[in-house]
C-alpha cells in the first residue's frame, strides 16, 4: 500500500521535473491541485483497507468522532450523528428481518427530500446493498421503467408518494417486489408499513461483516437520468466512484465546521454527492430542504448560519431576480458549489450578495471526467491542467451537428478541434476513468462509447457535451448535443421540461424539442405528447401546470398531440423529424396547440394563427 502511494508520488515528482521547463505554470497548477492530489492519495489509501472501506464507513467514523455533533437539520427537527446512526440501524434491522435484502442486492428509494431519505440510504449501505434513487416527480411508466432498470426487488416509499406506487402496483406484484412505506398506514394490502417495523427492532450497530463481500466495482447508487427518449436511464455509480467523490468533493474547500444548505433533490448527483456524501466526508452539518425556495433561501441561511450553498444555474438566477434588499449581504455564506452558472448571473450574484467563493464544476452523472474551476475565471468551468490531461486523457473533437455524429477523416479517425474552437468532449475510458454505463441497458451504454477515435480499437466516453478551450487553457461549456436548445438566450434542458410535463395525470409521455420561428433567434420549445388511454387533453390544466413549474423561456409554446410514440429507429431520428416538421398546421395532420398567455390556456393552432406567429404579429 505504502509502496504504491510512494510510487505514485515519485512518479508525479519525476513528471514534475520533466515538464517544468515546458510548462511554466506547472507549480501553480500543483498548488491549485494539491488538495486534489491529497484526495487522490486518500482514495488509494482507503482502497487498500480490508474489509473494504466504503462511503458508509466514513459515516461511522464521523459517528465515533462526534456522536453529539449535529448531522442534519430538517424543518423543526435536528439529528445528531448518533441519532442518525441509530435511526439507520433500525431501518437496516427492519429491512433485514422483513425482506430478503442482503449484501449485493438493490433497493429503490422513492422518497422526497426528507431525513428518512438519508437514513434509508445509510441503512442500505450498512447492509452492503445498492440504492436506486428514483426521481419523486416521475410517475407511472417512467417510474416503473426506472425501478426495473436497477434490478431492485425492494421499493421504499413515503406516505405522500404511496399513491404513485399504487398506480404501478400490479406489475410490481407480478415481479414479486416488496414495497415498504415509511408511514404507519398503507393504502394497499400489498404494501407494508416500515415505520411500524422500525419501532420494533433494536438500534444496535450493523456488523461490518454483513458488507464484507462488497467490492469497489460493485454498484453503490443508481441515478436516473431522464434522457431525450422520454424513458429515463439508470446511471450506475460504483462504490469506487462514491469513494472518489467523497475525497474529491472534500478537497474543494468544505470543512467540518461548515453548514451546508441542501436544497437540490437528493435523487440527483448534485444533491446526493455534493450535498450529502461530501458532508459525510467532512463531517459538516446539513440543512436539508424539501425544495428550493427563493423566498426562504436567505432567511434560512441567516437562521442556520449557513456557510456553503449549492446551486444549479437556474437557482442562482432566481435569487438574482428577487427585489434587492438592504440585508442582501448579511449572511455567512462563503462558498457556492454547482454548475451551469452563466457569467452574467455570476457577476450579478457576487455584486449583490457579497464575496462568495464560487466553485463551478463540470461533470456528468455517468461520465468519467470532471473539471473544476479552481482559478476564478468567470465563464469557465475550469482550467485544463497538464496533470489532468495525463490522468484523464480527453479531447475535443469536431462534431457534425446536422448529422449528429463526430466528423471522421479519410481514415475514419476523429479530428481534434483547434484551440478556441468548439468540439465534442470525449474521454478515454481507462482504469482510472472507467465508464460503468447504464443498468440493464447495454444498448444505451454502447451508444456512449465511441470507438476507433484516434487509433484502431481505442474506446472513449462520449460526453454528449460541446466544450471549448481558450488559449489560456480555460475550458468552457458550450452546449449539449441534441438535448438542449436555446431560447431568449437561455438554455432549455429538454429533460427538465419533459419531467414537468409528465407530472400531468393525462400525459403519457412528452418529447420536447426546439423549433425555429421565422425572424427569431434560437428555437422555441415544442412538445410532442401522447395522452393516456381513457384520459383527455386539458389545455387549461396544462397551461396552469406549465406556467407554474417552468420559467417562461422553457415553457413549450407549441404542442403536438400524437396517438403513439414513434419507436422505430433511434430516438434521435424521430426527434429530428419532429424538429424539421416544425409547427405549421399545413404540413401536420396531428392536432396542434399554442400557449396563449392571453386566454391562459393552450388553444388550437389554426392556419391564420400560424401566419400571425410566422409574420411576427403574434409575439412569443
Ligand atoms: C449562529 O451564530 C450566532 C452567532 O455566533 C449564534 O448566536 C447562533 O446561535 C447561531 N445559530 C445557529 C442556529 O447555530
Ligand atoms: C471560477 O472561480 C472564481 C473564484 O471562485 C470565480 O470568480 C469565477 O467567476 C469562476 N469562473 C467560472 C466560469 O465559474
Amino acid at each position: 500500500m505504502l509502496a504504491q502511494v510512494c510510487a505514485v508520488l515519485c512518479g508525479l515528482a519525476a513528471l514534475a521535473l520533466l515538464v517544468r521547463a515546458r510548462f511554466p505554470d506547472f507549480w501553480s497548477e500543483v498548488f491549485y491541485l494539491k488538495d486534489l492530489l491529497l484526495a487522490l492519495v486518500r482514495v488509494l489509501w482507503r482502497r487498500r483497507l480490508r474489509p473494504p472501506f466504503l462511503a458508509v464507513d466514513r459515516f461511522e467514523e464521523q459517528v465515533a468522532r462526534q456522536p453529539g455533533g449535529t448531522f442534519l437539520v430538517f424543518e423543526r427537527e435536528t439529528f445528531s450523528y448518533s441519532a442518525a446512526d441509530r435511526r439507520s440501524n433500525r431501518i437496516a434491522h427492519a429491512l433485514r428481518a422483513h425482506s430478503a435484502l442482503r449484501a449485493g442486492d438493490t433497493a429503490a428509494l422513492f422518497l422526497p427530500n426528507e431525513p428518512d431519505f438519508l437514513f434509508a440510504w445509510l441503512a442500505l449501505a450498512k447492509l452492503g446493498c445498492a440504492a436506486a434513487l428514483l426521481n419523486d416527480n416521475i410517475r407511472s411508466g417512467s417510474l416503473l421503467h426506472c425501478f426495473r432498470c436497477s434490478g431492485a426487488k425492494v421499493l421504499i416509499t413515503s406516505a405522500e408518494l404511496q399513491g404513485a406506487v399504487q398506480e404501478i402496483i400490479a406489475p410490481l406484484i407480478e415481479d414479486e417486489v416488496c414495497v415498504f412505506v415509511l408511514a404507519a398506514e398503507c393504502v394497499s394490502a400489498h404494501m407494508q408499513s416500515l415505520t411500524e417495523k422500525v419501532e420494533n427492532v433494536p438500534d444496535s450497530p450493523i456488523p461490518r461483516s454483513l458488507r464484507a463481500t462488497v467490492t469497489f466495482s460493485d454498484p453503490a447508487v443508481y441515478i436516473c437520468t431522464s434522457g431525450t427518449t422520454g424513458l429515463p436511464k439508470a446511471a450506475v455509480l460504483s462504490q469506487n466512484r462514491l469513494l472518489a467523490a467523497l475525497a474529491v468533493l472534500a478537497s474543494i474547500g468544505v470543512t467540518g465546521s461548515d453548514v451546508v444548505y441542501v436544497t437540490l433533490p437528493l435523487y440527483h448527483t448534485a444533491g446526493f454527492l455534493v450535498g450529502f456524501i461530501a458532508s459525510v466526508e467532512t463531517g459538516s452539518k446539513i440543512i436539508l430542504k424539501r425544495k428550493f425556495s427563493v423566498s426562504q433561501f436567505w432567511k434560512d441561511c441567516r437562521k442556520h448560519n449557513v456557510t456553503v450553498i449549492q446551486y444549479i444555474g437556474e437557482t442562482m438566477r432566481y435569487l438574482c431576480n428577487t427585489p434587492k434588499m438592504e440585508n442582501d449581504k448579511e449572511h455567512r455564506v462563503r462558498l457556492a458549489i454547482g454548475n451551469g452558472l452563466r457569467a452574467d448571473v455570476w457577476k450579478e450574484f457576487l455584486t449583490r450578495f457579497g464575496k462568495i467563493k464560487v466553485r463551478e464544476f463540470y461533470a456528468s452523472t455517468e461520465g468519467n471526467v470532471g473539471f473544476f474551476n479552481y482559478t476564478g475565471k468567470i465563464g469557465a468551468v475550469g482550467r485544463v491542467s497538464f496533470l489532468h490531461r495525463k490522468l484523464f486523457p480527453f479531447a475535443l473533437i469536431k462534431y457534425d451537428t446536422e448529422r449528429d455524429e463526430p466528423v471522421r477523416d479519410a481514415n475514419g479517425r476523429c479530428i481534434k478541434v483547434s484551440t478556441g474552437e468548439t468540439g465534442l468532449l470525449v474521454v478515454k475510458i481507462t482504469k482510472l476513468a472507467p465508464f460503468v454505463g447504464y443498468a440493464g441497458n447495454p444498448e444505451q451504454t454502447e451508444k456512449k462509447r465511441l470507438r476507433d477515435v484516434f487509433q484502431p480499437g481505442d474506446v472513449y466516453f462520449n460526453s454528449g457535451d460541446l466544450l471549448k478551450i481558450d488559449h489560456n487553457n480555460f475550458i468552457y461549456f458550450q452546449d449539449r448535443v441534441g438535448d438542449t436548445f436555446r431560447w431568449k438566450g437561455e438554455n432549455v434542458a429538454t429533460t427538465e421540461v419533459s419531467d414537468i410535463i409528465s407530472q400531468l395525470d393525462f400525459i403519457k409521455e412528452g418529447n420536447i424539442y426546439g423549433v425555429q420561428v421565422p425572424g427569431q433567434e434560437g428555437r422555441v420549445g415544442m412538445a410532442a405528447v401522447t395522452i393516456k388511454e381513457g384520459a383527455e387533453f386539458d389545455g387549461t390544466k396544462m397551461f396552469n401546470h406549465i406556467t407554474k413549474h417552468l420559467p417562461s423561456y422553457a415553457q413549450p409554446r407549441f404542442l403536438r398531440i400524437q396517438s403513439t410514440v414513434e419507436v422505430t429507429g433511434t430516438f434521435k431520428q424521430v426527434k429530428k423529424k419532429l424538429v424539421e416538421e416544425g409547427f405549421d398546421p399545413a404540413g401536420i395532420s396531428e392536432p396542434l396547440y399554442f400557449l396563449s398567455a392571453q386566454e391562459r390556456r393552450y388553444i388550437p393552432l389554426t392556419e391564420p394563427l400560424y401566419t400571425s406567429i410566422a409574420t411576427g404579429s403574434v409575439r412569443l
